[in-house]
C-alpha cells in the first residue's frame, strides 16, 4: 500500500471509501452529479442541503443513489427550520454520514442523528468546542481555516491544525479543510495526524460540477488574493465573514453597509430594520452566480486555493493528481 493511502486508513475506514478526501458541501454545487462523481472516483461526496425543503432533499438523495452505490454524506445546516424532518429523510435513506454545519447543534439533534444510525461529523472551529463535541458523541470533526471558501472563522488552517491535531487526533478522526490546493499540503496534514482532508474550491471546475460556465471561468481566472473575506464596516451591523472572489457585488456590499449606517445615524431606520437590510443583501446571491451565471452581482464564494484551479478536469483526474502529489511528497520526491 502506498504511504498516503496508509496514512489515510483511519479516514477511509471511517468514511467507507478508498481515498479520505471529502468534497465539502457547497450549496447549489454539491448536488447529485458532483456528489456521485466524487464517490464513484473513490473519494467522498457530500450533498449540500442548504435551504432545501425535506421533499427536495428526499429527491436529491434518491437521485444521488441512482448514480452511485458508494457511500456519500449529507450536510445539514443547524439553523434550518425543518432540521428534524431533514434528519428523518436521511434516516429513511439510511445515509451513512451526516455533516452538521452552521453553529451549535440544537437540542436533540445529535441524538436524533445518532438514532438514524448515521455517523455524525461536526465543524470544530476551536479546541473547547472540539472537546465538547467529543463528549457529546460526535464521530468525527472537520477543522476548517479561514483560507476556505464560503463562511469562515478567524483562524488559519495551519494554526488550527498545529493547535488541535496533537491534542485530539488520537481520540477522533479529524479532517482538515481550508486552502488545500495540492497534494503536498494533504501529505503534511496527514503526517500531523489528520485522518483525511476536505476540499471545496478545487472541485468547482470539475467537468461533473453543474456550476455555470461563467462561474467556472471566474475560478480559472481568479488568484488567491482575489478571494477576499467580507468586511464589516460598522460595529452595530454584524456581518458574518464569507470568503468570495471580488466583484461588483462585494463592492456594492460595502457601499450598502455605509448607506445603512448613515440611515441609522439619521434615525431613518431602527436597529432591527438596519440589520435585516444587511442580512438580506446576499439573499439568493450564490444561486445567482452558480446557476444563472451572474458573476458580477452574484456571490462567487471561493477559497484562496482558487489560484491553483487552472483548468476544467474530471473529478477522477483531480483526485489522482492530488494523490500523486501527496505520495511524491511523502516519498521525498518532487511531484510533476
Ligand atoms: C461555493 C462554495 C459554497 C459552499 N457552501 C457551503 C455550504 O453550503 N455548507 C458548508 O458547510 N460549507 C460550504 N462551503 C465550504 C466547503 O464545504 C469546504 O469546507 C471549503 O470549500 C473548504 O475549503 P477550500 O474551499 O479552501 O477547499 C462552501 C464553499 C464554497 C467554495
Amino acid at each position: 500500500m502506498n504511504k498516503a493511502k496508509h496514512l489515510m486508513q483511519r479516514g477511509t475506514d471511517f468514511l467507507g471509501c478508498e481515498t479520505a478526501i471529502l468534497c465539502g458541501a457547497m450549496s447549489w454545487i454539491s448536488e447529485r452529479h458532483l456528489v456521485s462523481a466524487m464517490s464513484n472516483a473513490g473519494a467522498f461526496g457530500v450533498i449540500a442541503c442548504g435551504a432545501m425543503t425535506p421533499e427536495l432533499l428526499d429527491t436529491e438523495i434518491a437521485e444521488t443513489k441512482k448514480r452511485t452505490d458508494k457511500p456519500f454524506g449529507v450536510n445539514l445546516i443547524t439553523m434550518h427550520p425543518d432540521l428534524m424532518k431533514l434528519i428523518d429523510i436521511c434516516g429513511k435513506h439510511e445515509v451513512g454520514h451526516i455533516v452538521l454545519a452552521g453553529g451549535l447543534p440544537p437540542k436533540g439533534s445529535i441524538e436524533a442523528i445518532k438514532e438514524t444510525g448515521a455517523k455524525l461529523i461536526c465543524f470544530a472551529p476551536a479546541m473547547a468546542l472540539a472537546k465538547k463535541f467529543i463528549r457529546s458523541g460526535v464521530d468525527a470533526l472537520v477543522i476548517e481555516g479561514m483560507e476556505a471558501g464560503g463562511h469562515i472563522g478567524p483562524v488559519a488552517t495551519g494554526v488550527l491544525a498545529q493547535e488541535m491535531l496533537p491534542q485530539i487526533a488520537q481520540d477522533i478522526p479529524v479532517f482538515v479543510a481550508g486552502g488545500i490546493g495540492r497534494g503536498e499540503a494533504i501529505a503534511s496534514y496527514l503526517e500531523m495526524g489528520a485522518a483525511g482532508v476536505q476540499l471545496g474550491t478545487r472541485f468547482v471546475c470539475a467537468h461533473e460540477c453543474i456550476a455555470h460556465e461563467n462561474f467556472k471561468k471566474a475560478f480559472i481566472k481568479g488568484n488567491a488574493r482575489d478571494a477576499v473575506a467580507s468586511v464589516q464596516i460598522d460595529p452595530r451591523l454584524p456581518v458574518i465573514p464569507v470568503r468570495a472572489l471580488k466583484n461588483k457585488g462585494t463592492e456594492e456590499f460595502t457601499a450598502k453597509q455605509r448607506e445603512v449606517a448613515n440611515m441609522l445615524d439619521a434615525g431613518e431606520v431602527d436597529m432591527q430594520a438596519a440589520q435585516l437590510e444587511i442580512e438580506h443583501f446576499w439573499a439568493g446571491a450564490l444561486k445567482r452566480a452558480v446557476i444563472d451565471g451572474d458573476v458580477e452581482n452574484g456571490s462567487l464564494m471561493a477559497g484562496q486555493s482558487v489560484g491553483m484551479v487552472t483548468e476544467e478536469q474530471s473529478v477522477a483526474e483531480i483526485i489522482a493528481e492530488l494523490m500523486q502529489q501527496a505520495e511524491a511528497a511523502l516519498a521525498g520526491q518532487k511531484a510533476a
